[in-house]
């Protein structure tokens, strides 16, 4: 049994016991009881913590993008979140050719610390921009229709300096159609639409067109039942997949790729053999 199915084998198991009982109740708790606003209090307050602590280890430069970035627009990202997101979008963009992209900009914190880094890596921002659309069963009445609408001006605006930045308006991924060339391949994508529907569908929309070694980010994978029923269902349909969660919400796909013959990693694997 490969490493991935291990990981997933034990989340569905988790899945059916009190923890998963207790991770509907925790998201439902702070959705209603401050219908997003005890929400945005948590967020700041535990960001603060993760952002100062990092600060000790990581790059002042990275850590000031987040602050940044979190300070100009409202997020639901967590510190050390923004942090993974930075990082990862840095390297793929640095080490391949293709797209970057992201589905649920929201107001675009995110999206502008992936514009930071990015370079000159085309970028396409995806949202309704009029918040989350129809939800699942699976996503057990977490959230309500239209939470979360921002409006597209306000992104463009955050994100004016950067080059090659291209906005997609609607549901995803029918809205892909026409605005995303059909040959586009890319190297890294950050999901974050808190929903089993758009999960799924852009998983199943990205992954054919990601190059061999590019990374999906999914966030509220560990948090949110519809995000984690996605992807299950995605893995699953997908044994060759790399899968694994970060020490954050967040779990990371990779599409399996071939290392480039040559490099140190082969030659090592020569000498062992
Ligand atoms: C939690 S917010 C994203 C937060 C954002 N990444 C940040 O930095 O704070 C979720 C977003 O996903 C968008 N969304 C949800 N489902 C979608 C879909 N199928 N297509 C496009 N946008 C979607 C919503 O409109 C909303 O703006």
């Amino acid at each position: 049994m490969s490493v991935s199915e291990k990981t997933l084998k034990s989340a569905n198991r988790v899945r059916q016991d009190k923890g998963f009982r207790r991770k509907v109740f925790t998201s439902r708790f702070f959705q209603r009881l401050g219908g997003g606003f005890l929400e945005r209090i948590m967020i700041s307050f535990i960001s603060g913590i993760q952002l100062r602590s990092l600060s000790a280890l990581k790059s002042r430069n990275d850590i000031e993008v987040i602050r940044r970035a979190k300070k100009m627009r409202h997020s639901l990202l967590l510190g050390s979140e923004c942090f993974s997101i930075l990082s990862m979008a840095r390297a793929y963009a640095k080490s391949m050719s293709g797209a970057i992209a992201e589905v649920g900009t929201f107001q675009g914190c995110s999206a502008r610390i992936i514009c930071e880094v990015k370079d000159e890596a085309k970028c396409y921002l995806c949202d309704t921009f009029e918040g989350l659309p129809d939800l699942h069963q699976y996503d057990r009445a977490i959230h309500k229709k239209g939470q979360y609408a921002a409006s597209l001006e306000s992104v463009r605006d955050v994100v004016k300096d950067y080059p090659n930045v291209h906005f997609v308006k609607g549901f995803f991924p029918d809205a892909a159609q026409g605005r995303i060339p059909e040959d586009e391949r890319f190297s890294f994508v950050h999901l974050d639409v808190d929903l089993y529907e758009g999960t799924l569908k852009s998983l199943e929309y990205f992954y054919p067109r990601l190059l061999p070694g590019a990374a999906v980010v999914v966030h509220d994978y560990s948090v949110l039942t519809g995000v984690e029923q996605a992807v299950h269902e995605f893995c699953d349909a997908h044994r060759d997949i790399i899968f694994f969660e970060l020490a954050t919400t967040q779990a990371v796909l990779i599409k399996p790729g071939i290392v480039p013959s040559g490099s140190e990693s082969d030659e090592k694997i020569l000498q062992d053999d």
